[in-house]
């Protein structure tokens, strides 16, 4: 063994690796120059008997060679597969219109939520929240509905099954019924509970009411509630009627006329149900408010002081108005959509229009 015979085998192996194209030639070329009975391979068996003077110098030659030669054999496989590969179906054609990724927004509702809130919060109203899952008392009790009147069933409630923490009720200790809300006014409470008068505040919310859907009609819709209470003699319904013009007048950009009608709600006292002059047709008359010139947009009133004392104020001391209105009839209004189930119905092709 010497240093000429380890440089013919690397000229051999070589120029016999340039021209080889195929897989089956390249095995029977490891075999050759790689395998276990090739000439390299008997070599480096034989490399113990060799002097230490040889060892030195020819040891690590043998094994470069062989590293070298198991590199080349690994380029050599990639390229013959690169070559057997079928290029042409996988060509890019980088002048292709490129795929658009969708991009998701707020729902149609939670827009106009936020555009509401903005104006009310430029009139210096706090925002609050409140659960969905609500109990008798805040819903109905606290709200001064009489027990077992038939005001309870008026609003449709969806009661869940189970109950709620353990209260007294007539000398015996119960379970609170509990209830999908109806309304957001069980917030009026909620708030005056936390908070002390003088304060304005509004509630947005999604209610829920047992009602068979049409048109105009949604099992699951939204509210706002609002709520400024004073001290007796500070806030009147002169003090709503500037506030429900001035919200409406800035969120349709004109100016609004508001008309009351004389209503019930047990929580307020006197109680209205509020319009709004048609901002479509500008009163004329059309099929939006069926020709009235007026559109119904929610309830109001004072609030009555047996709410007052049932979040623990002192009777007489503050007075307050409350007002409620639908969200989801509101945006109804604003986007001329005809069926309230649109904006619960899951459909896409309707909220992408936002
Ligand atoms: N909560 C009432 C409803 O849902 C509306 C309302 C709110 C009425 C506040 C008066 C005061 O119908």
């Amino acid at each position: 063994m010497n240093q000429a015979l380890i440089t013919t085998i690397e000229k051999q192996a070589l120029e016999t690796l340039v021209a080889i194209k195929d897989k089956e030639t390249l095995m029977r070329w490891e075999v050759q120059f790689l395998g276990r009975k090739s000439e390299l391979s008997s070599m480096l068996k034989d490399v113990k008997n060799l002097t230490p003077e040889q060892k030195r110098t020819l040891a690590p030659k043998l094994q470069g060679l062989r590293q070298k030669l198991v590199t080349e054999l690994t380029l050599k496989q990639v390229e013959i597969e690169n070559n057997a590969r079928d290029w042409e179906g996988e060509r890019v054609d980088v002048t292709a219109p490129g795929i658009a990724r969708p991009v998701g927004h707020l729902h149609p509702i939670t827009q106009l939520e936020n555009e509401v809130l903005e104006i009310f919060e430029a009139l210096g109203f706090a925002v609050a929240d409140g659960p969905e899952v609500e109990t008798e008392w805040y819903n109905f009790d606290a709200l001064n509905f009489p027990k077992d009147h038939p005001a309870r069933d008026m609003q449709d409630t969806f009661w869940l099954k189970g109950g709620g923490a353990k209260i007294k009720k007539n000398g015996k200790t119960e379970a609170e019924r509990l209830l999908m809300r109806t309304h957001t006014s069980p917030n009026q409470v909620r708030f005056m509970e936390k908070n002390k008068p003088p304060f304005r505040v509004i509630v947005p919310g999604r209610v829920f009411r047992n009602e068979a859907t049409d048109a105009s009609h949604e099992h699951t819709f939204h509210q706002f509630e609002c709520l400024m209470l004073d001290e007796t003699g500070k806030v009147n319904v002169a003090t709503f009627k500037y506030l429900a013009e001035t919200f409406f007048g800035t969120f349709f950009g004109k100016k609004v006329t508001i008309r009351l009608r004389p209503s019930f709600f047990p929580f307020t006292e006197p109680s209205f149900e509020f319009d709004i002059s048609c901002v479509l047709c500008d009163s004329a008359g059309c099929s939006t408010c069926k020709q009235t010139g007026w559109i119904e947009i929610g309830g109001a009133g004072m609030v009555h002081q047996n709410v007052l004392e049932a979040a623990g104020y002192p009777k007489g001391k503050y007075q307050g108005f409350a007002w409620g209105f639908g969200l989801t009839r509101l945006a109804m209004m604003k986007y001329k959509i005809t069926d309230i189930r649109q904006f619960m119905g899951g459909d896409l092709r309707f909220i992408r229009q936002f």
